[in-house]
């Protein structure tokens, strides 16, 4: 059986703090299942098809790669996709607490289901998407912090500003 494990999250938009959580879980898993919370958030930049697109490209159509979508509770989804691991990143002590929460209600709703942590690389921990959708939104230069493709998809959707 190929071990799989769901990456679940925003990624509005995805950055590279996200893609290496991928390329570093792809060395423990045969596969991931990229997780999109469909969420109508107020300050979305991306709507979720833009953001399952974007994160498709990120991945270079590495076939062990699939992303989805999701509605509702995590658990469920996960269930559905007949999956007992999630992977989460963790980057900083801010971090923890937020994610220990969610880890123990997760397994409280789901006893089989486990989540598994990985520290954010070194070039990596300071980023999050909310600092980079801000700052691109702002006119600043993200350069380095996102793939390519969410680069030119950002500087497209705030060149006029
Ligand atoms: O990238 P994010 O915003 O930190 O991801 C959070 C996410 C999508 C993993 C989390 O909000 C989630 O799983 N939402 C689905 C609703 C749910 O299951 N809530 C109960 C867990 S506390």
């Amino acid at each position: 059986m190929p071990r799989i494990a769901l990456y679940p999250g925003s990624f509005d938009p995805p950055t590279n703090g996200h893609l290496s959580i991928i390329q570093r879980g792809l060395k423990m898993f045969d596969g991931l299942i990229v997780a999109v919370l469909r969420n109508p958030a107020k300050d979305a930049v991306f709507n979720v098809d833009e953001r399952v697109e974007l994160l498709k490209g990120a991945v270079n159509g590495d076939a062990r790669v699939k992303v989805k979508t999701f509605e509702g509770l995590l658990v469920k989804f996960a269930q559905e996709q007949k999956v007992n691991t999630v992977l989460r990143g963790l980057r900083a002590v801010s971090d923890f607490e937020y994610e220990f929460q969610m880890a123990n209600m997760n397994r409280k709703l789901d006893p089989e289901l486990e989540t598994l942590f990985m520290m954010t690389g070194e070039d990596y921990f300071y980023i999050s998407s909310r600092f980079v959708r801000d700052v691109a939104r702002l006119g600043g230069d993200v350069t380095g912090l996102v793939p390519p493709n969410v680069l030119k998809a950002l500087q497209k959707r705030f060149a006029s500003k």
